[in-house]
């Protein structure tokens, strides 16, 4: 069993009128086998929470502690904590172009894994999850993301995801901009590497559709840069149904 704790997280971007903090005290504990809905309004900081964890250098943490395990991963590399069995789908994920996708892949399984995969079966190993996730074998000769539509790159994000297979995910707005029929692919590939048993996601949404596929064990309103309440799937039909005005406003009076 694994578990990451959020402490009193306290996050700051430089910007040209000085530190400005984003994050003001995040405490939240995933276990392994558990999946952990974040939604909260536009600018709160739900991707900020998920580029700190990732280790994204823009991001300073100036307060508390983020545990894997009981080890301190702030102190560790952007690669160290891919090793140490993170993974972050990024909202808007990056084009690279000139790596293609199979080399990219290869090159990220051998860092987190220590050592390369075998070339014969990694291949079939690759195209099998590009299919899963409906993406043509010929992605994987392609440039990573590049001029790939919005639903492909989160398509690939999940291919990469079983790939890897890390220990916590978090996936942030994986579900923004899918068709019903991708919603349903991306939704399929998070619940087959959660039926493992002992993986843990934070999966950052605006939308309760995907709540439909992907069943939370709990749900997290996040405002202003804390999490403002905790529930069941319930609290997300709750949002649905009344919005974010009263958090916000609890939030604006503190
Ligand atoms: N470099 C920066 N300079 C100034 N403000 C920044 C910077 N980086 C982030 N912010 C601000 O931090 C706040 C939180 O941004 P973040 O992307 O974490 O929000 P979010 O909750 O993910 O929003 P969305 O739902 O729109 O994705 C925003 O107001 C954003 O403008
Ligand atoms: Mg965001």
């Amino acid at each position: 069993m694994s578990t990451l704790e959020i402490k009193n997280l306290h996050v700051s971007v430089e910007t040209e009128d000085g530190e400005k903090e984003i994050l003001r005290g995040v405490d939240l504990t995933i276990n392994s086998g558990e999946v952990h809905a974040i939604m909260g309004p536009n600018g709160s900081g739900k991707s900020t929470l998920a580029y700190s964890i990732a280790g994204h250098p823009k991001y300073q943490i100036t307060e508390g502690e983020v545990l894997l395990d009981g080890e301190d991963i702030l102190e560790l590399s952007v690669d160290e904590r891919a090793r140490a069995g993170l993974f972050l789908a990024m909202q808007y994920p990056v084009e690279v172009p000139g790596v293609s996708v199979a080399n990219f892949l290869r090159t990220a399984k051998t860092a987190v894994d220590g050592e390369a995969p075998k070339l014969r079966t990694w291949v079939k190993d690759v195209n099998a999850a590009l299919e899963r996730v409906t993406l043509d074998p010929s992605f994987a000769q392609r440039s990573v993301n590049e001029g790939f539509s919005g639903g492909e790159k989160k398509r690939h994000e999940i291919a990469q995801l079983e790939l890897l297979n890390p220990k916590f995910a978090v996936l942030d707005e994986t579900d923004s901009g899918l068709d019903i029929d991708a919603l349903r692919v991306v939704s399929d590939g998070v619940n087959r590497y959660t039926a493992q048993g002992d993986r843990g996601v934070l999966l950052i949404t605006h939308y309760t559709r995907i709540l439909n596929y992907i069943k939370p064990d709990y749900v997290h309103v996040f405002v202003a840069g804390r999490l403002a309440e905790s529930g069941g799937q319930e609290l997300a039909e709750q949002l649905e149904a009344e919005g974010y005005d009263k958090y916000v406003k609890a939030a604006a009076a503190l």
